[in-house]
């Protein structure tokens, strides 16, 4: 989208509670703080856990023109991505989505993967836009509804995936059909 700047991508660290809480509507939120499924304690263990080098939970914020815009976080803190609506539209949620990949690909891992309400177009679309793909059991559900998203209970949950492999810049691209025998060299 023309006059979008790009968001900066920052890990989310300490003085972020009330961001994290904003972002997850903790206006509304009835729960005490000191309930543990309090977005404030959500928001503490992510502060926390993000101190710690060995930890394999990371929570990211993207700031558009100096505010919050948006967060990503790891699966173990629910693996939720939500850009402020003022925000949307922007292609934020992209931003976030490769910060963490790249998090879990210095971790290691190979593919990651996303639990996605079959209602939600616009999570779908900016997940889809970002390179990934349902998974046999989605796409099988999908498919028997004649093929048409739309058609799934809408609170169905479907799972979305992608491989964090980087392709071998001077390897050939991966062919579906390996054994296929090569094509005849045209003159
Ligand atoms: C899902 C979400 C994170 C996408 O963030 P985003 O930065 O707006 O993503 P994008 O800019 O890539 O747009 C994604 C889709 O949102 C829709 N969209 C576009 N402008 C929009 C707007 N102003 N308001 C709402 N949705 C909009 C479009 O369908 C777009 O897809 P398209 O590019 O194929 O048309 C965001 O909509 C959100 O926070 N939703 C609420 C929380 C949520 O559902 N999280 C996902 C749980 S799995």
């Amino acid at each position: 989208m023309s006059g979008v700047q790009k968001p900066v991508i920052r890990t989310i660290g300490d003085g972020d509670y009330d961001d994290v809480c904003r972002l997850n509507n903790a206006d509304s939120c009835p729960l005490s703080k000191n309930d543990p499924r309090h977005p404030y304690n959500a928001a503490a263990r992510i502060i926390e856990e993000s101190h710690d080098p060995q930890s394999q939970g990371r929570g990211w914020f993207a700031v558009a023109g100096g505010e919050v815009a948006g967060i990503i976080t790891t699966e173990n803190f629910g693996g939720g991505i939500i850009v402020d609506p003022k925000f949307r539209g922007q292609g934020i949620a992209g931003h976030l989505i490769r910060a963490r990949e790249e998090f879990l690909r210095a971790q290691g891992q190979t593919t990651t993967q996303v639990h996605i309400l079959a209602g939600n177009t616009a999570s779908i679309h900016a997940f889809t836009k970002a390179g990934y793909a349902f998974d046999k059991k989605s796409a099988d559900v999908i498919a028997a509804h004649g093929g048409d998203r739309a058609q799934v209970p809408q609170n169905t949950v479907l799972v979305m995936e992608r491989s964090l492999e980087t392709p071998k810049p001077d390897s050939p691209r991966q062919s579906v059909h390996k054994s296929a025998p090569a094509a005849p060299k045209t003159p």
